[in-house]
């Protein structure tokens, strides 16, 4: 079933770019919100599947601060599937905690207290953690943190200071950053935190992303070597030394 997966390099944090519900529906000649239902169904399986692997974080791209520009049923369709999809049962089932990142404040206020509730119900779940990136946009979330330090320490802006005030301050930088659905673009998700991840890009649409599909990006994770700015060598003598 693991195809040769390095079980021993797993990548800690995985997020992804979920695209590609849209245009799959269109192809079937159905809604474009009939593509968003069939994407929660991709996400339980990949949720479920990474937490086999032992994927420590797993953030999922749901709805970005642009996407506020669509349609307005669009919008509602999206905003009441994620209501419906939040079903504590299949978190405990799991073992996975569930964190929101994003400008919260944007959503309607049941889809607001459901996300709070939800985190608060799975917060003692330690397999995995699922963070769902809602009104999310990198540039809001740089801007933020930089008006938050502003405020605090004007003499403290550092790397450290800046990670600290981004929405992902509680987790690792993602080690792979998957992107479904063929573009090849990063659409404002993780700017600062992708800094040094291994990008993996796929034409399958995500409703089609399957366990398969996400071995094969693991695979290719586990097939590069990363240098961090230093030479091929260097890291091949670090290696070594670990061992
Ligand atoms: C990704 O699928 C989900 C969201 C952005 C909410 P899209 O809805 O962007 O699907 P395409 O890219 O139009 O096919
Ligand atoms: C990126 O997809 C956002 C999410 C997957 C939530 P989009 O479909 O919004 O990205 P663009 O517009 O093609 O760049
Ligand atoms: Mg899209």
């Amino acid at each position: 079933m693991n195809n040769e997966l390095d079980m021993n390099r797993i990548p800690q944090h995985v997020a992804i770019i979920m695209d590609g519900n849209g245009r799959w529906a269109t192809e079937r000649g159905k809604e474009r919100s009939y593509g968003h239902q069939a994407g929660v169904e991709a996400v339980r399986r990949i949720t479920s599947e990474c937490t086999r692997l032992g994927v420590k974080y797993l953030t999922l791209y749901t709805f970005s601060t642009e996407n506020w520009n669509r349609p307005a049923d669009e919008i509602s369709a999206l905003m009441g599937l994620v209501l419906t999809s939040l079903e504590d049962e299949i978190f405990m089932k799991n073992n996975v905690r569930f964190r929101v990142i994003g400008d919260i404040k944007r959503l309607p206020a049941e889809v607001q207290q459901k996300l709070h509730e939800t985190e608060e119900h799975t917060a003692k779940n330690d397999a995995m953690t699922m963070v769902v990136a809602l009104s999310y946009s990198s540039r809001w979330e740089i801007t933020n943190a930089v008006r938050e330090i502003i405020s605090e320490n004007p003499q403290e802006i550092t790397e450290e200071t800046i990670t600290k005030h981004l929405t992902t301050s509680f987790m690792p930088d993602p080690d792979l950053l998957i992107r479904t659905g063929g573009e090849l673009r990063i659409s404002n998700y993780l700017l600062w935190q992708i800094a040094y991840s291994e990008l993996y890009f796929c034409d399958t649409y995500w409703p089609d992303f399957n366990e398969q599909e996400l071995h094969k990006a693991i695979r290719s994770f586990q097939s590069r070597q990363r240098r961090f700015g230093k030479t091929e060598a260097q890291v091949e003598e670090e290696v070594k030394d670990e061992k």
